[in-house]
């Protein structure tokens, strides 16, 4: 991803990441997870967590395997570019796994990406077909870098961890419970294989969660791996720094009135991929029982008109006193929204727009029935431009992609997760309806 490649690098991660060879150096670096207060949406115990609940809960998943199953759009036909995809083959070749990965100058990351990717969209493939083929695919993935990358280097790793970890870490939850896959090297003596790999060296750096569009991937990262992990101080700390930290939180980012972004002066690529990366976290919230999206009188959905518009040629209002902090680290802050990287569509000449458009179309204008122009033409320019298929250059792990079938909605609706139905620690269903409990 251009955008976040050259996403600042904090002269604190330049000198930790020299110090980070070794999986074992990592929890002294980020030190003890912030106990937070109380907080909309937290969590009391581990029992709370819902299963599977990153960005598709169970209910999210029927809802997609019997779209496609009963041949009803979108899902239909977004599947037809979905199925066929180089990144949904059972037969697709892994190109790791690799020990040592670098995001920074040194990047060398792209094996990890492109495997990531085959995990997820394996998972996927397997749960709407049960094709056991797809299911062999994605876990073996899964072993093969859970048990063999020990470090990730460079200036940009947390960006790495919360961008590709996150994909790796969905794809892990949908083939855990609901695929009854269990990790190579789970041990009751401490384990050497996925989740050890998902708690020491991805979550355990994501703690120091930095500013704007870098620090909602950290933000909606830990989300992820907390609930991966049962981890409900790591869960807590995540929805607190959603709401409130002023750097890197929904407001730290949004104008409460304009929806400006903390970033519309630097370019807009930032801008808009921290649109879908607010809306990622917020998907897992809602996965877990809580509703965010409306926060701040939908404010998440004020940001994606102001930046659709923006997008779509048309004048905002800018107001230069909101900007992100340590704007001064990337030569800000800005008099005036930029130029750089203006436009819409997966292949415009000089920008490849990053793919946010449909998970907060769905969200907001299908499923909630609000008024939003700017995003409903967003999505109809990027889908005319290209639509549904894996992203491609330097982001193809910015945005998960295929919106039309991760994301939608048939039409408006609550769309509770119905407990009932979905799997949580030592719940009523799975394999044999017992829940997913090793045994
Ligand atoms: C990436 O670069 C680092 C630092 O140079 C190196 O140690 C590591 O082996 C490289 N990994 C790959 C997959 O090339
Ligand atoms: C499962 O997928 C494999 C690999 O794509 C394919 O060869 C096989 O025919 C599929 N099986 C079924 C029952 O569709
Ligand atoms: C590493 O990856 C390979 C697959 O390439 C796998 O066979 C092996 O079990 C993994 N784990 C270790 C500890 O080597
Ligand atoms: C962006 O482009 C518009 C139209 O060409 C121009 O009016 C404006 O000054 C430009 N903004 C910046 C910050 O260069
Ligand atoms: C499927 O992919 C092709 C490019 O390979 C694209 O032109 C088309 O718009 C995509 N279909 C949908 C429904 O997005
Ligand atoms: C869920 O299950 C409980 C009993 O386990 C039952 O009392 C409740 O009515 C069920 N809810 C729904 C929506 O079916
Ligand atoms: C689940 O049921 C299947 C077939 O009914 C059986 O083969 C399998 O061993 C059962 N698994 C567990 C964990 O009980």
């Amino acid at each position: 991803m251009k955008w976040t490649t050259i996403v600042v690098s904090l002269g604190l991660f330049a000198k930790t990441a020299l110090a980070t060879g070794q999986l074992n150096g990592l929890p002294v670096l980020n030190g003890p997870i912030p106990t937070v207060g109380n907080v909309y949406g937290m969590k009391s115990r581990v029992g709370d967590f819902v299963h599977p609940g990153l960005w598709h809960s169970h209910d999210d998943l029927e809802r997609i395997r019997l779209g496609v199953a009963n041949g009803e759009d979108p899902w239909k036909t977004a599947f037809v570019n979905f199925s066929t995809d180089s990144f949904s083959q059972a037969s697709y070749v892994m190109q790791g796994p690799k020990s040592i990965i670098c995001r920074g100058p040194c990047s060398n990351y792209t094996t990890f990406t492109n495997d990531v990717r085959a995990a997820y969209q394996n998972a996927m493939m397997w749960y709407i077909t049960r094709n056991q083929s797809h299911w062999d695919r994605s876990t073996t993935i899964l072993d093969a870098w859970g048990t063999n990358l020990t470090s990730i280097i460079g200036t940009d790793t947390s960006l790495l961890i919360g961008l590709e970890g996150d994909m790796f870490a969905n794809a892990a939850e949908i083939m855990r419970w609901e695929g009854g896959w269990v990790e190579q090297g789970a041990r009751a003596s401490g384990g050497s294989g996925f989740s050890n790999q998902l708690y020491w060296l991805f979550a355990r750096q994501s703690i120091i969660i930095g500013q704007a569009n870098y620090g909602m991937v950290s933000i909606k990262a830990l989300l992820a791996f907390s609930v991966y992990l049962d981890d409900v101080s790591m869960y807590n700390y995540a929805i607190n720094a959603y709401q409130n930290d002023l750097c890197a939180g929904i407001y730290g980012n949004y104008d409460p009135q304009t929806g400006q972004g903390a970033e519309t002066g630097r370019d807009q690529g930032h801008a808009v991929s921290g649109l879908g990366w607010t809306a990622l976290a917020a998907r897992i919230i809602q996965s877990q029982g809580t509703d965010v999206y409306s926060l701040g009188n939908n404010l998440l959905l004020t940001a994606a008109e102001y930046s659709a518009k923006y997008n779509l040629g048309y004048d905002v209002p800018y107001d230069p006193k909101f900007y992100r902090c340590e704007a001064i680290l990337i030569n800000g802050p800005w008099s005036a929204p930029s130029n750089i990287s203006r436009g819409l569509g997966e292949t415009s000449a000089t920008t490849q727009s990053p793919g946010v458009w449909d998970i907060l179309y769905y969200q907001y204008v299908v499923k909630r029935g609000l008024n939003a122009p700017w995003t409903v033409k967003a999505k109809q320019v990027y889908d005319a431009s290209g639509g549904e298929q894996h992203p491609t250059g330097n982001s193809q792990g910015d945005q998960p992609s295929w919106g039309d079938l991760l994301w939608a909605y048939p039409g408006r609706g609550q769309f509770k997760n119905d407990d009932n139905r979905t799997i949580w620690g030592g719940g009523t269903i799975g394999p044999n309806g017992t829940g997913m409990l090793n045994y």
